[in-house]
Formats: C-alpha cells, structure tokens, sequence
C-alpha cells in the first residue's frame, strides 16, 4: 500500500490536484472519495472530469445517486449517501455501472464493503481547523500502476 500527502490551499489548487490526475490516469479506475460534508469531494471530481478532457457540467449526484459524463460515458460520480443498504445500490443497477470499462468517482462510498469492490485509489479530503481554505488530501492504493503515477510527486 502506498500513501500519498497533498496539502491544498485553496478551492482552485483541489479542483487543479484533481484535474492533473485526470490528465495522467490514462486508463479506467475505480476512485473512493472520503471525507465529510463540504471536504472537497464534488470539488475534486469536477477537476478530474476536466482533466480528462470532458466539458460536461459535474454537479453533485446527491440527489441523482449517480450523475454520468462524456458521451458515450466514460465517467459515472456517484454519491452514495442517501442510500440506505447495498440492495438499493444494486437496484438500481450498480452492477451494469461496473462492466462498462468506465472510471468510477464515488462519494460517501462506506457502504460499499471493501472486500466486495476493491477500490484501485482511494483519496481521503480533510479540513483542516486551523485554516478552513486548506485540505489534506491523502492517497492510498495497493495498485501497481497508480503507485507508479503517485510515486511522480
Ligand atoms: N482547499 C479546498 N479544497 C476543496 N474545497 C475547498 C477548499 N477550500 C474551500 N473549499 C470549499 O469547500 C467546499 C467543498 O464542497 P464540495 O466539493 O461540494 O464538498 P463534498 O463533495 O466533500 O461535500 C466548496 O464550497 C469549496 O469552495
Ligand atoms: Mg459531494
């Protein structure tokens, strides 16, 4: 397992450190977005739907669960936080979410066991109280090629 640190300082260096790993993960993956209530996960998503050249609007999937961009779709953001139990997930399709060979956001992903979906990064967003502007950002992946990529900066 690798772990990787980034401090942000500002909206705009989150949705940049967001947009540069869009630009360098060249292949699908699948992203875990922690971190409470206004911690920069939407804000991160939006960087990285841009930097992989996309220009559709990212808004947060709070209320559509999943909201999908690029046509055809190469991203799907999903928010999981209004559901209540992996059935309602798999109601509404997960399963087919997950064949498309598409990179895979999700916000609020605790419901989804870890040993049922092996997530390839998962990014961990922090506010911090001495300064509410600023974000630790910590990286974790197990995955050979993302290690690769991390191990850049
Ligand atoms: N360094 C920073 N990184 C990310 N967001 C920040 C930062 N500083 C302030 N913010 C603000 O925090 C809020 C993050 O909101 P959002 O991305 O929707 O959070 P989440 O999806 O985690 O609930 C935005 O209003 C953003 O402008
Ligand atoms: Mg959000």
């Amino acid at each position: 397992m690798l772990e990787k640190k980034v401090v942000t300082k500002s909206s705009q260096e989150t949705f940049d450190f967001g947009k540069y790993l869009g630009e360098v993960i060249d292949f699908p993956l699948t992203i875990f977005l922690q971190g409470e209530m206004g911690a920069g996960k939407t804000l991160f998503s939006k960087g990285f739907v841009a930097g992989k050249g996309l220009t559709d609007e990212v808004t947060s999937p709070t209320y559509t669960i999943v909201n999908e961009y690029g046509d055809p779709p190469t991203i799907f953001h999903f928010d999981l936080y209004r559901l209540h139990d992996l059935d309602e997930l798999y109601e509404m399709g997960f399963e087919d979410y997950l064949t498309q060979g598409c990179t895979l956001l999700l916000e609020w992903p605790d419901l989804i066991a870890a040993d049922l979906f092996e997530a390839k990064l998962v990014i961990v967003l922090k506010t911090q109280l001495s300064n509410p502007d600023e974000r630790e950002i910590t990286l974790k992946t197990g995955d050979a090629k993302i290690k690769q990529l991390l191990s850049k900066f």
